[in-house]
């Protein structure tokens, strides 16, 4: 058996979604941008996509930019702050995800503005009192807090952060790439300045995303060459992949509240579980359902040797789980959101990620590697 507990890193594209694209890689190829019929059917299927994507979330069409994924959409909402509307210093945490952290740092570098980190608490919540004390500085900024924590799964406030945003004339921006296609978005009621998307992140297919740019907020290309995305973005459009987006999100929107609840069900008895094996077992981040992201599980292990080799033991027994973030694969530093935790060096931690297609039988299975791992390991040490 193989069971794949790493939803969090990427998800199995739905097979629907496959079948959606699929006459867009064999039959519909014109290039969107070519005025004859094959470019008319393709670029017609595009607008259709970024119609569907609006409506879900109840946006316009014309505040969704196609991009190639969560990290680009990123980028490009932080630059577009900075170039195009004035931002003299952006406000975000320690323990935000690359594409934000690392870009704000580079564009700090390049442009000269200010990053100021907001306190966060012994559990990795955003000191929200700090946050307005930040705000209430005469500079021009930008606020970007990540909507939910792609490492320890804890849950910004959207509607209050954007609220004092508004209040202080700041603007705002979330990375709500763990949460597009898993919490209803109603963008007419909370007026929010950026939101980002990853396809991949709910059954979509890789290397497709959105910026979501409110359409009170004008923006310059960022990618330049021709005249794309209603000339916000040049480059041939990944046509299947957006149809995919599509699909993926039309779906994760079918049925919402049963997926929630199923997976939120996979997650508490994980815990139970867990905690069954092992009462010394600790869980990272926000615990109560309302604070925490209902795919995502951070859990941390008593430090010992075998709990140091859970995580590769657990490969080798055919369960996919991750030791932190697969965000940056390749990096062998640890993780930065994890160090910014009180306590977290005390434990060996590993993040279980769920989808609507994980079972009961997964989650069983995924326990007794978790007890043979610890009995054969801990045979070994004596
Ligand atoms: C919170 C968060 N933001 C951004 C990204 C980057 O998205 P992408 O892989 O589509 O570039 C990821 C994961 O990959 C993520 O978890």
């Amino acid at each position: 058996m193989k069971v794949y507990l790493d939803n969090a890193a990427t998800t199995p594209m739905a097979p629907e979604v496959w079948e959606a694209m699929e006459p867009f890689m064999k039959e519909h190829f014109g290039n969107p941008s070519s005025s004859h019929a094959f470019g008319r059917k393709t670029k017609n299927a595009i607008e259709m996509s970024r119609r569907k994507v609006a409506s879900l979330i109840n946006a316009e069409p014309g505040e969704i930019i196609f991009t190639s994924g969560g990290t680009e959409a990123d980028n490009m909402a932080l630059w577009c702050s900075v170039r195009d509307h004035g931002v003299k210093r952006i406000i975000t945490s320690t323990i935000e995800h690359h594409a934000v952290g690392h870009t704000a740092e580079s564009i700090a570098e390049k442009e000269g503005i200010e990053i100021v980190y907001v306190h966060l608490d012994e559990r990795g919540s955003v000191n929200i009192e700090h946050l307005e004390s930040l705000l209430k500085d005469d500079v021009k900024t930008l606020v970007s807090l990540m909507h939910a924590n792609n490492e320890i799964g804890n849950l910004l406030p959207l509607e209050k952060v954007n609220a004092l945003c508004k209040k202080y004339n700041a603007l705002f921006h979330s990375d709500t790439v763990q949460t597009m296609g898993h919490y209803h978005f109603d963008l007419k009621k909370i007026d929010i300045d950026f939101i980002t998307c990853a396809a991949h992140k709910f059954h979509g297919p890789k290397g497709v995303g959105f910026l979501y740019i409110n359409k009170k907020l004008k923006m310059s290309q960022l990618i330049h060459g021709g005249a794309q995305e209603r000339g916000h973005r040049g480059g041939t459009e990944n046509l299947y992949g957006i149809i995919g987006l599509a699909k993926a999100m039309e779906l994760a929107y079918t049925d919402l509240e049963e997926h929630q609840t199923h997976v939120q069900n996979i997650k508490n008895y994980m815990k139970s579980r867990l905690i069954e094996i092992e009462p010394k077992i600790k869980f990272n981040g926000e615990q109560d359902a309302d604070k925490s992201l209902y795919t995502v599980l951070n859990v941390c292990f008593p430090l010992s040797e075998s709990n140091a080799m859970m995580l590769f033991s657990l490969d080798i027994n055919g369960v996919a789980a991750s030791g932190g973030s697969a965000c940056s694969s390749g990096s062998n530093k640890g993780s930065h959101v994890l160090a910014s935790l009180e306590g977290s060096e005390y434990c060996n931690a590993i993040r279980f990620s769920f989808s609507r297609y994980t079972t009961k039988e997964e989650i069983d299975f995924a326990i007794e590697q978790i007890k043979n791992c610890t009995k054969i390991l801990e045979v070994a040490e004596n």
